[in-house]
């Protein structure tokens, strides 16, 4: 056992899922990032937590809307997922530019991924502030599974490329 730097031991906690958080801004038009750090909550009721970047337009707008989509893609929505994940919203219409198909949901403004292996529909449930992000726990009102298609998992970052697998 040796000791590293914490940000690298962080780095290899590896692999875990990656998502796409859907809110909706005031126009009702959806937008939405790329998420790494999230985690199942809690059961009766059923919660769903997502750590993002305070001032992020996405976390903003969550606040907001009071309402959020977190779509767990396969690896047919991995170039999505990077375009969602380095740009931002208040820049980009990155519904309009990736055309990612979508499906509405049944108690959200905020539409589903089309092509996700899972949606979640969540109301905002409560807001941490932790350092610089926000710990934004979702109550999960609906939950919707494609069988047989599979979730991508980021194996990290070599070269400024990322890497992720299907499992
Ligand atoms: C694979 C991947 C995982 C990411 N995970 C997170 C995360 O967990 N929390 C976060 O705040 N940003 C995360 N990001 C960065 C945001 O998605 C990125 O800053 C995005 O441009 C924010 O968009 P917005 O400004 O439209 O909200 C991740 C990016 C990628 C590519």
């Amino acid at each position: 056992m040796i000791e590293l730097e914490i940000k690298e031991v962080f780095g290899k906690i590896r692999p875990h899922p990656v998502v796409f958080v859907i809110t909706v801004d005031g126009r009702g038009s959806p937008t939405g990032m790329a998420c790494g750090w999230h985690m199942k909550t809690n059961l009766n009721p059923p919660l769903y937590t997502i750590a993002l970047k305070t001032g992020s337009h996405t976390e903003e707008l969550i606040k907001k809307s009071q309402e959020f989509v977190i779509a767990f893609p396969s690896k047919l929505l991995e170039e999505e997922l990077v375009y969602f994940g380095t740009r931002s919203g208040r820049e980009f219409d990155k519904f309009k530019e990736t055309k990612i198909k979508t499906r509405k949901s049944k108690n959200l403004q905020s539409p589903l991924l089309e092509e996700a292996t899972i949606n979640l529909e969540c109301f905002l449930y409560k807001t941490i502030t932790a350092a610089d992000h926000t710990i934004i726990i979702g109550r999960v009102v609906a939950a919707h599974h494609k069988p047989g298609q599979k979730l991508l998992f980021t194996l990290g970052r070599k070269d400024k490329e990322r890497y992720f697998k299907e499992l």
